[in-house]
């Protein structure tokens, strides 16, 4: 016959192998929902494309092939994202929010309304001496992670861009390919 201690010792330590065994469990089976981002498919990679080229006109400070080389000489030299190390949530943070105190501008309506970008607010942002610009129009989250998945698929490590890259990127040869080695 246990005494009354025995059984309750036995009993902090069986739910605490339960305890143990549904954190290990947990520890498995989180990190693989995390990866089951579902893949962007070539339709998303398109219109990603088009969103950094026409509503982001992210390419008149980036460039079309993202390598820094502006398409419009008035707008500030964007950085090569060609060359950036940023992962997928550090591309979606960075457009979101924009750079402090640089010209990358933050296209989320909300980016300083209520502390979400880097925990700052309009007011703070009177500190920095470089100014963001305003976006050329404000992009909404579903936007933002399809333009950081067309940069993924299309831009973000992928070397300088030659002409055999630049077909690959557009579909076809066209004129943009044709002045590049
Ligand atoms: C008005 C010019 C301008 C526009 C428009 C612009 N950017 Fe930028 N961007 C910049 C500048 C300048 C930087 C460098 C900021 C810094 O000094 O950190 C930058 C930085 C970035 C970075 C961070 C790169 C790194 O490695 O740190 C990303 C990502 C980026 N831009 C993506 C975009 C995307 C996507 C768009 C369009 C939705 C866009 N930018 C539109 C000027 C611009």
């Amino acid at each position: 016959m246990t005494s009354k201690l025995e059984q309750s010792i036995w009993l902090r330590f069986l739910s605490g192998a339960v305890v143990a065994v549904a954190i290990t469990a947990a520890s498995v089976v989180i990190p693989g929902a995390q990866a089951q981002e579902p893949a962007p498919n070539a339709s998303d990679i398109a219109d990603g494309m088009r969103l950094y080229q026409q509503k982001g006109n992210c390419q008149a400070c980036h460039g079309w092939a993202g390598d820094g080389h502006k398409s419009d000489s008035q707008m500030p030299d964007g950085a090569n994202l060609r060359e950036t190390k940023l992962n997928r949530s550090g591309l979606i943070t960075a457009i979101k929010c924009g750079r402090l105190n640089s010209q990358m501008p933050a296209f989320d309506k909300f980016a300083y309304s209520d502390g979400r970008c880097y925990g700052k607010k309009q007011a703070d942002l009177k500190a920095y001496p470089t100014r963001m610009p305003d976006p050329p129009a404000t992009l909404q989250q579903r936007e933002i992670e399809l333009i950081a998945d067309f940069m993924i698929a299309k831009i973000v490590g992928k070397g300088q861009m030659d002409r055999a890259k630049c077909v690959d990127f557009w579909g076809a040869e066209t004129d943009a390919c044709k002045v590049l080695p």
